[in-house]
């Protein structure tokens, strides 16, 4: 046995609903694992808060939960990478430790009319050539600005140098690394590039953004790449470095092992995510996709994605489930859409959050078309399952006109994938072949990837890559005439979410 062997990494993923660790051993088997929810808070139609305070003693709690079922001592691990919901935006004091204000959650549209504004007379794109992405409530810069603004006293408090700006990576590795007692103020270029106030040329904050958006420079992380050691532990992980971080979806691209250019892989979490790798060349987008960052390894070269991000698919399960109470676990969605052949007519565009990608409109609204007495709660299951496989649809089309790229199949991976209906559905209406990993943990294994490299646990990207079996494949048997007469329908309920807010 080699001495990289006996080697343990752990990775946290502080996801939009809950906190996980998972510890990982030298094949990327999943050794424990531990999770817990935290609230969700929505103090007003459109907004979504966390509580940062929860989150940390969360996380804490799936750290010591983890390492107690791996049989572990700290000892024996050589990494500890993160990865996180992306966007989310806490303010914390620097001095008290303590967030200033609830985080501002990803799908938040209370900036919808500052991000309006932000465009004056250019518009959404007003920033997409430095940072690859339209004007939306979806990202974290104009929310920090919703803080400094809304908030009475931030301002003078944030100019000061008083406040620290984060998302969650940045949140949990200064707690990690010793909070105001010397705690490592960083992020990675993954979260940055989704704050709207990196410059993915330069990969450092614009100014003239920062200028334009009124954020303090004083407020922010210093950017670094996505695994490198940023500082090491203290508390219960103490002396354990801390060596990487990447957005959720970014890490599911690095746990999926898309190394190569025209790699993809779509995640079906809360909402879902489907990034192509593109090289160490950002594509911009004209087809309402984002141009992003993917990854950047110490100091190699950075890689970009663009991606296709809808903001609800797994989110409108749990809708179904906790809003309306049709059905009592998520798990049940499957058992009661099979009860049926098809939607009965029915459709569900859950505009929750606006519409991301490829539309991009915070004026759309939730809406359900096609009822007539005979729709049953069994059909309007299966028209939950059918919103995530047609946004999908939708998102790889976008791709396919921007890159030209076709694709020949779709790794996928996250919660969702264990409904063997959708990802049927999914193969069917992509006319492709969807794959599924053995470890579909793909955004925790990414994460902790990236912190193996840097500390020498792994060597290269060929021995990552090596790691990847398929679990599950699901081939399409559709017939074109009912995708294409599907597909239409999809969209004439697409149009009627737009325009519900003025
Ligand atoms: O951009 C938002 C995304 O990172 C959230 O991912 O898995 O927490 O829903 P998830």
């Amino acid at each position: 046995m080699t001495d990289n062997a006996e080697k343990y990494v752990a990775a946290i993923d502080q996801g939009t609903t809950s906190s996980r660790c998972i510890v990982f051993d030298h094949s990327g088997a999943i050794v424990a694992v531990d999770q817990r929810e935290h609230r969700q808070i929505f103090p007003k139609p459109g907004w979504v808060e966390h509580d940062a305070t929860e989150i940390w003693s969360k996380v804490q709690a799936v750290v010591a939960g983890a390492i107690a079922k791996a049989g572990l001592r700290t000892e024996q691990l050589s990494a500890l990478g993160i990865t996180n919901q992306r966007e989310t935006t806490v303010l914390w004091d620097r001095a008290t430790g303590k967030p200033v204000h609830n985080a501002i959650v990803w799908q938040d549209t209370r900036t919808a009319a500052l991000c309006n504004e932000l465009g004056g007379s250019v518009g959404q794109d007003r920033f997409r050539e430095q940072t690859g992405l339209p004007l939306a409530s979806y990202f974290s810069g104009p929310k920090a600005a919703w803080l400094l603004d809304n908030v009475p006293g931030l301002r003078d408090r944030a100019e000061h140098g008083e406040l620290a700006f984060g998302t969650m990576d940045s949140w949990l590795i200064w707690n990690l690394t010793g909070g105001r007692d010397g705690g490592r103020h960083v992020t990675d270029v993954t979260n940055a590039g989704r704050t709207m106030l990196m410059n993915l040329d330069t990969l450092q904050w614009d100014e003239s953004i920062l200028s334009a958006m009124n954020v303090p420079a004083a407020i922010l992380p210093e950017i670094k790449s996505s695994s490198e050691v940023y500082g090491t532990a203290v508390g219960q992980l103490a002396g354990v470095p801390v060596a990487s971080a990447l957005g959720d979806q970014q890490a599911a691209v690095f746990g999926q092992a898309c190394y190569e250019v025209g790699d993809a892989k779509n995640t079906y979490g809360t909402g879902s995510f489907l990034l192509l790798n593109t090289g160490n060349r950002p594509v911009p987008s004209k087809s309402g996709l984002l141009t992003t960052m993917g990854y950047k390894i110490g100091d190699e070269p950075p890689v970009y994605c663009l991606e296709g991000a809808i903001a609800i698919t797994g989110a409108l399960v749990q809708w179904f489930r906790d809003q309306l109470g049709i059905i009592r676990t998520a798990d049940e969605i499957e058992s009661l859409a099979a009860g049926v052949e098809n939607n009965g007519g029915a459709y569900i565009v859950p505009a929750f959050s606006g519409l991301f990608a490829p539309y991009w409109r915070s004026d759309a609204r939730g809406v359900i078309t096609g009822l007539t007495r005979y729709v049953t709660k069994a059909h309007l299951a299966r028209a939950v399952l059918e919103a995530t496989s047609w946004q999908t649809r939708e998102v790889v089309d976008a791709m396919y006109q921007d890159s030209g790229v076709k694709l020949t199949s779709l790794k996928v991976d996250g919660g969702m994938t264990k409904n063997n209906l959708l990802m049927q559905h999914q193969a069917d209406v992509l006319d492709v072949p969807v794959i599924r990993p053995r470890i579909s943990e793909t955004t925790c294994l990414g994460a902790a990837y990236a912190a193996g490299l840097a500390t020498g646990v792994w060597n290269d990207l060929d021995e990552l890559k090596s790691h990847w079996q398929m679990d599950a494949e699901w081939t399409p048997s559709m017939e074109a005439s009912v995708r294409d007469r599907e597909y239409r329908n999809w969209h004439k309920a697409v149009e009627k979410s737009f325009g519900w807010l003025e």
